[in-house]
C-alpha cells in the first residue's frame, strides 16, 4: 500500500484530505503538523488527525529554524511584494516542504501531499520546493481534485464523524504563523469593501492603542535582529513578543490587491506588525552603514528577491546567489535602532553603528566641521559641465525663467 505524508494544519480541509485520500486512493496517510508559530493546540491537532484517520501524527517544532534560516534572509532583504507585502505565507512553504520531505524518508513514503486549492500561490511553493529537495517523490494535491464546495468538506466530515470545531466554520481563508496573518474571503473578495474589524486578533485598532508614546531598541548583528532592548533575544521569540506590543498600538496591518504568480489580482489582507517594524529598523540601520553604491545596487535586487520567495523559488540557484550577495552587503549592518511606538505609528526614532558611515566630522556645521569646503567649487563645476556644454551648443528652446519678482 503507498504511503503518503500529508502537510496537516487541523482544519476542516486537511482532516477532509486524511480520510479522503485513504478512501479515493487506497493509501496510508501520515499526518505531519508543522509549528511555525500559528498557535494551537498542537496536541489535539495530533489527536483530530489519528481520529480522521491517519496511521501517524507528528508535530515538528520548526519555528526558531524558521525565524533564523527564512526569516531572517527576509529581513536582511528587506523583502516585501509588491512593495508592501512580508511573505507571511511564502515564506512558510518552503521550511514546511522541508519537514515534508524529511518526514516521508523518515516514515519511507512514496508521495507527500498538500491541501492547497488550484487558485492560489502556496500549491506553487509545496510543489516547486519538494521536487527541488526530492525528485523522486510524487506530490498529491486531493482539495484540487475532489472539487468539494465548503459545504460539501463540512459534510463530508459530519459523515465520517471528523471532529471539526465551529472556528474552521468562520468565512475567512486565514494562514497565520510567526511572521503574521493573512486573511482571505467573506466580503474582503469586494476590494471596495473594508475589511471587517473582526478579521483581526493581533493589530488592535488605533483607537484602542495606548495613548502613551513608548519604544524599543532593535540590535542588530550583521544584518539580522539579536537584541532587544539590549538583551540577546533568539529571532522568533524577538517576532513574538514584538507583535504583541506593536500590535497593540495597531500598527501593521496591510490591506492591497496583489497579483498571484497563477496570473489573478487577489484582494489580500494581512497584518504582520513585528516584520514590518523589523524591516523599516533593518532599512534605518543599512542607511548609517551602507556605503552609497551598495545601497543602491542591493535596493534594485529587493524586489527581485521577493518576486523569487513568493513564486515558490526559494530552493533555487538565484535565490542562494541573491542571498551570498545579501550576505555581502551585511557585514557591517551592526548596531542599534531606537524605535517608537504612537497610535498607528512605529518609526525609527535614532540610530548608531561603531562602524557606520555617518561621520560627525564631515557633516555638522558646527566648529568641529573638517570638511574641505575649498573642494566643493570645483566639484561643482566639473559636475555640470557636460550639461553647461549641452545648453551653451546644442539648446534650441529658450529655458523658462520666470520675470518679475526673484527670490534666492
Ligand atoms: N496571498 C498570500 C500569499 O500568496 C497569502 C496566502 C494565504 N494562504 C492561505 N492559505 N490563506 O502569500
Amino acid at each position: 500500500m503507498k504511503r503518503v505524508v500529508l502537510a496537516y494544519s487541523g482544519g476542516l480541509d486537511t482532516s477532509v484530505c486524511v480520510r479522503w485520500m485513504q478512501e479515493e486512493w487506497d493509501v496510508e496517510v501520515v499526518a505531519l503538523a508543522v509549528d511555525v508559530g500559528q498557535g494551537g493546540d498542537f496536541e489535539a491537532i495530533r489527536l483530530r488527525a489519528l481520529t480522521a484517520g491517519a496511521i501517524e501524527a507528528v508535530v515538528v517544532d520548526a519555528r526558531a529554524e524558521y525565524a533564523s534560516e527564512y526569516v531572517s534572509r527576509a529581513i536582511k532583504a528587506n523583502a516585501l511584494y509588491e512593495g508592501k507585502y512580508p511573505l507571511v505565507s511564502a515564506l512558510s512553504r518552503p521550511v514546511i516542504a522541508r519537514h515534508l520531505v524529511a518526514a516521508a524518508r523518515e516514515f519511507g513514503a512514496d508521495a507527500v501531499a498538500h491541501g492547497c486549492t488550484g487558485k492560489g500561490n502556496d500549491q506553487v511553493r509545496f510543489e516547486v520546493s519538494v521536487r527541488t529537495l526530492a525528485p523522486d517523490l510524487e506530490v498529491l494535491a486531493p482539495v484540487r481534485q475532489w472539487g468539494f464546495t465548503r459545504r460539501d468538506s463540512i459534510e463530508y466530515a459530519a459523515r465520517h464523524a471528523i471532529p471539526i470545531t465551529v472556528t474552521e466554520e468562520k468565512p475567512y481563508s486565514v494562514d497565520e504563523n510567526l511572521v503574521g496573518r493573512a486573511i482571505e474571503c467573506g466580503v474582503m473578495e469586494d476590494p471596495w469593501v473594508a475589511p471587517p474589524v473582526d478579521v483581526y486578533t493581533i493589530t488592535a485598532a488605533i483607537t484602542d492603542a495606548p495613548k502613551e508614546a513608548r519604544e524599543f531598541i532593535v540590535g542588530f548583528d550583521r544584518g539580522v535582529p539579536v537584541t532587544l532592548d539590549g538583551i540577546p533575544t533568539p529571532l522568533h521569540e524577538m517576532i513574538t513578543e514584538l507583535n504583541a506590543l506593536i500590535g497593540a498600538y495597531g500598527y501593521g496591518r496591510i490591506d492591497m490587491v496583489e497579483n498571484r504568480r497563477v496570473g489573478i489580482k487577489s484582494r489580500e489582507t494581512y497584518e504582520c506588525p513585528a516584520a514590518l517594524a523589523l524591516i523599516v529598523a533593518h532599512q534605518d540601520l543599512e542607511a548609517i552603514t551602507q556605503e552609497r553604491d551598495v545601497m543602491r545596487e542591493k535596493a534594485r535586487l529587493e524586489p527581485r528577491y521577493a518576486d523569487l520567495v513568493y513564486d515558490g523559488l526559494w530552493f533555487s540557484p538565484l535565490r542562494e546567489a541573491l542571498d551570498a550577495f545579501v550576505d555581502s552587503t551585511q557585514r557591517h549592518v551592526t548596531g542599534e535602532v531606537r524605535m517608537r511606538l504612537e497610535p498607528g505609528r512605529c518609526f525609527a526614532a535614532g540610530r548608531r553603528a561603531e562602524r557606520g558611515l555617518y561621520d560627525y566630522e564631515l557633516a555638522t556645521y558646527e566648529a568641529e566641521d573638517a570638511f574641505r569646503h575649498e573642494d566643493a567649487a570645483g566639484f561643482v563645476r566639473l559636475w555640470g559641465l557636460s550639461v553647461e556644454t549641452w545648453a551653451r551648443r546644442q539648446r534650441t528652446e529658450e529655458p523658462v525663467v520666470p520675470r518679475g519678482d526673484t527670490h534666492g
